[in-house]
C-alpha cells in the first residue's frame, strides 16, 4: 500500500524575501510552479511533490510556523526580534534581505527637552535598545512609512531598516545609531522538527550548502 505523507509547507512572504530565496532554492534543486508576482494563489506547488510554499505577510511568518500551520518559514531577524516566546528553532542564517536596524532622525535638529519620542514598527527592539542604555523614551507604534513621523512632528526619531539609505535621504533624514544587523533566517516548528526530522534536516543541509555556494 502506498503511504501518503502530507507535503511540508514552507512559509514565505512575497516581494523581497520570495525574490531573494529563489536563487537559493534553485541551487537546492527546488523550483516553484507559480510566481506570487503574477499569481493570486497563496499555496504554490514546487517541482518536489512533498514541498509546498505558502505565501503570507512577512510579520505573520513566525505565527504560522509556531502554530505548525507551516512546518518552516523564512523571516527577517527584525520580525523575529518582535515575536515573543521561544516556540521556534532558528537553525540557519540565509544571508538574504540584508540591512541594518537603525535610529534615524533630522540631522540638524536638537530634540525637544524631556523624553525622546521614537516612532517605529519595532517596538520591542526599540525599548530594549534604549533600556540597555538606561534612557527613558516614549515609543509610538506605527505600521509603516516611519520616515514621515519626524517631518510632521509626531516623533523626534524613528527606528527603521536601512539598506542604501535612499529612503532616509529622500526625506531629509540621516542614520544616527546602529542597533543591529538584519538578515533573513530559516525558522522551524519544534514539533515538525521532531516528527519529520529526516526530511527537515535534509532541507536545512541543502539550504546551508546553497548559502555557502552563493557567498
Ligand atoms: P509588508 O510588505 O507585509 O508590510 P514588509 O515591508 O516587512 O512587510 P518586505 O519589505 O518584503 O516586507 O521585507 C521583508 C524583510 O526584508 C524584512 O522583514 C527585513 O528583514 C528585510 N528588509 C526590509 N527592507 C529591506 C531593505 N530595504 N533592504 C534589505 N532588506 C530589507
Ligand atoms: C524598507 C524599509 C525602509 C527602506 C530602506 O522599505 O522600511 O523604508 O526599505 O531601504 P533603503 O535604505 O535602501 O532606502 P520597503 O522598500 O520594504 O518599503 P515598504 O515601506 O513597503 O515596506
Ligand atoms: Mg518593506
Amino acid at each position: 500500500m502506498l503511504l501518503m505523507v502530507e507535503p511540508l509547507k514552507l512559509a514565505l512572504s512575497k516581494g523581497r524575501i520570495f525574490q531573494e530565496i529563489l536563487p537559493l532554492l534553485a541551487i537546492a534543486g527546488i523550483y516553484p510552479r507559480d510566481d506570487p508576482k503574477t499569481s493570486r494563489k497563496l499555496v504554490l506547488d514546487t517541482n518536489q511533490a512533498d514541498l509546498k510554499l505558502v505565501i503570507i505577510r512577512a510579520a505573520d511568518v513566525p505565527t504560522y510556523v509556531e502554530y505548525g500551520a507551516a512546518d518552516f518559514g523564512v523571516a527577517g531577524k527584525d520580525v523575529l526580534l518582535e515575536h515573543p516566546g521561544n516556540g521556534l528553532y532558528e537553525p540557519l542564517d540565509l544571508r538574504i534581505a540584508c540591512c541594518r536596524m537603525m535610529v534615524a532622525g533630522e540631522p540638524e535638529v536638537t530634540p525637544r527637552s524631556g523624553r525622546l519620542r521614537i516612532a517605529t514598527k519595532y517596538v520591542h527592539s526599540t525599548r530594549r535598545f534604549y533600556a540597555e542604555r538606561g534612557e527613558q523614551v516614549e515609543v509610538i507604534k506605527l505600521y509603516g512609512s516611519m520616515e514621515l513621523a519626524p517631518l510632521v512632528g509626531l516623533a523626534d526619531r524613528i527606528v527603521d531598516l536601512v539598506d542604501t539609505g535612499n529612503t532616509l535621504r529622500a526625506n531629509g533624514l540621516a542614520p544616527l545609531e546602529h542597533i543591529t544587523d538584519i538578515s533573513s533566517r530559516l525558522v522551524v516548528n519544534k514539533a515538525s522538527m521532531k516528527m519529520r526530522h529526516q526530511r527537515i534536516k535534509e532541507f536545512i543541509c541543502l539550504m546551508a550548502e546553497a548559502v555557502e555556494k552563493q557567498h
